[in-house]
């Protein structure tokens, strides 16, 4: 009802528990009670060790921006632009309007936006720091790469759960790069919306599978372990990944399940019955099979080693199709470690050599980026590599 609605604004407006009139799917066809809740106004907190964006617990949205530096920008060029950036992505991430900010109000509305910048090679040594660890990687006999997807010199990876929130603050950011930076990609990625799930939900692929059950928890002794340098750095991959929606959902459910090792309905290992219990990859079916394939996801991308983990904390994409495609769909693949030749590379050449998920999967884009420690008010984020 009219009345309903105005009661329920006004209650909104207040951050008040709300009567919507909306139907719930567990009482279809009644009219239920909803709680509302609104998430715009919380804040990650933009200054500290490590940059924010990481171990933040994933937004709804990400946007991933890779940026060329052009010809005849200098060091000193290149410190403006981070001085900059790091400024706007400050004050932005808290709420507050950019300095050059033509539509404030547009800045309002955080709802846990997270700036997150990422060096390539070029810009690594142009800080005067060595950029060994930070080459792209090597090619994969699975990879069909395309020069638009790779590489790039600044990466901007803005996280929020509000789409609207990306648009405006993608737009400010690329504002004070345009004089010194071109796109050379931009990647834009989703989970659930905030809201539609408990807080905490493993998320799912477009192929419908749980995806990040086995995965370094955030503030653990684990994960620092595994993802943070001493300084407060770590690195990034990134791997534009097609899946083929359209040839996956030809296979019945138990040949897809079987693929990766785990059910479609909770991640379960094929083993086990609830979505974190501990694969058992010595069971044997009756025929005298691993009930886990040797060619199984989890299987191969498992290793003896503990120490060449990987954090994952990626996003689906999905584009509109065009003219005979039915989907463009697939997965932004981001990986987190402390460093990419003993923790990633081993991993993915297991996962080239042999997963039976490669037969619908294909890695199209690919890059590395050092991630630089955060830094603290009135410093700039890379500040520590200009030695
Ligand atoms: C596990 C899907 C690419 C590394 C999984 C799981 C799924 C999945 C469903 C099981 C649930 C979980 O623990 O998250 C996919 C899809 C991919 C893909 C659809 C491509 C589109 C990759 C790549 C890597 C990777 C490129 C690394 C190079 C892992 C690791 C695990 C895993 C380390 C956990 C294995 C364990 O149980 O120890 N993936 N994955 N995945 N994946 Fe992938």
């Amino acid at each position: 009802s009219r009345r309903g609605i105005l009661f329920g604004g006004a209650a909104a407006g207040l951050g008040a528990v709300a009567t919507l009139g909306v139907e719930s799917l567990a009482g279809r066809g009644t009219t239920a009670q909803a709680s509302e809740e609104l998430h715009g106004q919380e804040v990650i907190p933009f200054y500290g060790q490590h940059q924010a964006g990481i171990a933040t617990a994933p937004q709804a949205h990400a946007v991933y921006l890779a940026l060329t530096l052009r010809n005849g920008v200098d060091r000193e060029g290149l410190m403006r632009l981070l001085r900059l950036l790091t400024d706007d992505a400050a004050r932005l991430t808290q709420g507050e309007a950019a300095l050059a900010d033509t539509e404030p109000e547009l800045a309002t509305v955080p709802a846990r936006l997270t700036v997150t910048f990422g060096f390539g090679p070029k810009l690594v040594e142009m800080a005067g720091s060595s950029a060994a660890d930070i080459q792209p990687l090597p090619k994969f006999s699975i990879d069909r790469l395309q020069e638009r997807w790779n590489d790039g010199d600044l990466l901007l990876h803005l996280g929020s759960d509000d789409p609207f929130t990306l648009a405006h603050t993608q737009r400010m950011l690329l504002k004070d790069a345009r004089s010194f930076c071109e796109v050379k990609w931009v990647q834009t990625g989703f989970r659930r919306s905030r809201g539609s799930e408990a807080s905490g939900t493993t998320m799912r692929n477009l192929f419908g599978q749980v995806d990040g059950t086995v995965n370094p928890a955030p503030a653990t002794d684990d994960f620092t372990s595994l993802v943070w340098n001493e300084d407060g750095s770590t690195t990034m991959v990134i791997r534009r990944i097609h899946m083929d929606v359209d040839t996956w959902d030809e296979v019945d459910r138990s040949g897809r399940e079987f693929s990766v090792g785990r059910t479609l309905s909770n991640g379960a290992p094929t083993t086990g019955t609830n979505e974190h219990d501990e694969p058992d990859f010595g069971a044997m079916t009756a025929l005298g099979f691993p009930v886990i394939a040797d060619q199984a996801h989890i299987r191969r991308a498992r290793s003896e080693n503990t120490s060449e983990r990987i954090f994952r904390r990626g996003y689906n994409y999905d584009e509109q199709p065009s003219g005979t495609q039915m989907s463009d769909s697939g997965l932004i693949f981001v990986s987190y470690q402390k460093n990419v030749e003993r923790q990633y590379i081993p991993l993915q050449k297991r996962l080239a050599e042999l997963d039976a998920l490669n037969q619908w999967t294909t890695p199209i884009g690919s890059a590395v980026f050092l991630i630089p420690p955060g830094c603290a008010e009135g410093g700039f984020i890379g500040e520590a590599l200009f030695t």
